[in-house]
């Protein structure tokens, strides 16, 4: 990360803390700004915010790692995630897994080089007996096929 960026960071991090204040209750908001405004939350990032809040780095990144929707490496424009809990495993999930993989030239955790796309596996979505299941950003997929599957990919996208 280049010199000017950590600052222009560690400024709105200020700001932030200005916001919602430098207790521990304000970590989580704090970091759902960062994560929307920049895509995931760099390792400088969360220094600083264990910093102001007078806490170990590890603790923010353990809260990190906790949310689906924090993230502490860069990610693509569009998340797609597909269920990779028992129902959908056993509904050939494997069988999207190559599809999208397939159609975007990419792996699992991977993002592709226009930064369109992000793939990772996630927890069950709660739609276990519509599976398999996959969501791309806010929206969930069912009973998909892997035709319909990368059918999605496009639509949401556009
Ligand atoms: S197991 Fe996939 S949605 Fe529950």
């Amino acid at each position: 990360m280049l010199v000017f960026e950590k600052t222009f960071l560690a400024e709105e991090i200020e700001q932030l803390i200005e916001k919602y204040g430098n207790a521990r209750s304000a970590l989580l908001p704090i970091l759902q700004e960062i994560q929307s405004k920049h895509r995931y939350i760099s390792d400088y990032a969360q220094q600083e915010v264990a910093r102001h809040l007078s806490i170990q780095p590890v603790e923010v990144y353990s809260v990190i790692s906790f949310y689906a929707f924090l993230n502490s490496e860069p990610k693509g424009r569009n998340i797609v995630r597909v269920c990779k809990t028992i129902s959908c495993d056993m509904k050939n999930k494997i069988s999207i897994v190559k599809a999208i993989e397939r159609e975007l030239g990419i792996k699992m955790g991977e993002t592709t080089d226009d930064n369109k796309f992000t793939i990772e596996y996630t927890n069950c979505l709660g739609l276990c007996d519509e599976g398999p299941a996959m969501g791309i950003n806010e929206q969930v997929f069912t009973k998909l096929t892997p035709e319909t599957a990368v059918k999605h990919l496009h639509e949401v996208v556009g």
